[in-house]
Parts: C-alpha cells; structure tokens; sequence
C-alpha cells in the first residue's frame, strides 16, 4: 500500500516535471520567437509605405525567426515522441542509436508485438540516456543492449564492461529514466559496484 501510494506519488511528481519541461521550451524557444515574429511583422508594416526597401528587410528577419520557431517546436515535439518510432519502429530506432553510439554496440531485439507509443517511447529514452552514460562515463570497450518482449512486459537491458561506479544521486540522467519508468508502474534496478560491470534493467508493463 505505501508502495503503491509512493509510485503514484512519484508517477505524478514524473509527470508535473515533464509538463513544467514541455512548458519551458514552449515558452523560452517557441513561444519567444514568434513574440519576435509579431514584432517584426508590426514594425514592417508601419515601413511598408514609406520605406518599402526597409519593410523588405524587416520581412526577412520576421521570416528568419519564425523558421527559428518552427525549429524550436520540432525539438521539443521530438522530445515528446521521436518520430523515428513512428517512421521504423522499436527496433529501428534502437539500431539507429546502437549504431551511432561511440561505444561499440550489440543489440538485440526481440519484440514481436508492438507496445503503446508511451511505453516505446519511454524504452528507447532508457537506451538513449543509458548509451549516453557509457560513452561519456564508463570507459567501456563494449556495451550490449537487449529487448524482449515477455508476458505483457517490456524488458530492456544496458550492460557495458566499464569501470561502474555509476551513481543516481550524481547527476538527473539515472533519476530522470528511474521517475519515467515508476511513472509506468515499471521497475528500474541498477548496479554498477566499482570496477564493473554497470548494468541496468528495466522492465515496463507494454500496455498493449
Ligand atoms: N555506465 C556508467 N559507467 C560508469 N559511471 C556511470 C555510468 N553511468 C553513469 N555513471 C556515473 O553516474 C553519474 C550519474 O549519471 P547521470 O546520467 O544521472 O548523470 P550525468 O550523466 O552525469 O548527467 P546528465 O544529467 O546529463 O545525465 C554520472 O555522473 C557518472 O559519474
Ligand atoms: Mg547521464
């Protein structure tokens, strides 16, 4: 019962604090750019009679920023739901970010039934941040990451022959994909004793 009170607690707490960044980037990028753009259309059509050359001008910059806007909302739309999911799929989007990842990569997937959007999503941010650890903080040679599908649970692990020494408290990455996945009424376990391995599991229910 606490645990269950915690977990909706801490799934509410994930979910304000995903919100608050949606918010953020809305307004400190998007929302930012097309006050600009408002700006600079007003400040054109006041020159567009007596100084058309100068309202071209002004035109441009307005252009400029809202291609800046649009920018700006496709990052943060991405941030929401890669579309790389949408366009290939679990499986292809982890390959796309095994093999871009400095660190050499095996993976292995093995997911025949598609999960919800939400819960893809929040596997391949695991790999994302997991893989991003290995290469700036493990010093490994090696990492494989494994997927599998198995009696309505998503199951993902990141294992690489690192130094470990991996610790939550020391950064928002590891506590970020821990307060996702409890958000999904998931589980996140972690170890990496010094000297290594550093492994994570995580398991999510597929909700489909
Ligand atoms: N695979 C790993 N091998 C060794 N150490 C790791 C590994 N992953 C994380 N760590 C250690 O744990 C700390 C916390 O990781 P975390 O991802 O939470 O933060 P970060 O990567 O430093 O910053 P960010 O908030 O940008 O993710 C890291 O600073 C690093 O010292
Ligand atoms: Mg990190």
């Amino acid at each position: 019962m606490a645990e269950l009170t915690a977990t909706r607690a801490a799934a509410l707490d994930a979910h304000a604090v995903e919100l608050r960044r949606i918010e953020r980037s809305l307004h400190d990028g998007t929302q930012n750019r097309l006050v600009a753009v408002n700006v600079l259309l007003g400040a054109a059509r006041r020159a567009v009679r007596r100084n058309p050359d100068r309202a071209d001008e002004i035109l441009g910059q307005a252009q400029d920023a809202a291609e800046q806007a649009l920018g700006e909302l496709r990052t943060v739309v991405r941030g929401i739901l890669p579309p790389v999911l949408d366009d290939r799929g679990l499986a292809g989007a982890l390959t796309g970010l095994a093999s871009s990842c400095a660190v050499p990569c095996r993976l292995e997937v093995d997911v025949a039934v598609r999960c919800a959007a939400s819960v893809e999503a929040t596997a391949y941010f695991v790999v994302a941040e997991a893989l991003t650890n290995v290469v700036r903080h493990s010093g490994a040679s090696q990492v494989d990451v494994a997927v599998r599908r198995e009696r309505g649970r998503l199951l993902v692990s990141i294992e690489d022959d690192g130094h470990g020494g991996a610790n939550e408290t020391r950064g928002s990455g590891l506590t970020g994909i821990r307060r996702r996945v409890e958000a999904y009424d998931g589980r996140m376990t972690l170890t990496s004793p010094p000297g290594g391995p550093t492994r994570m599991d995580v398991e999510l229910p597929c909700g489909s």
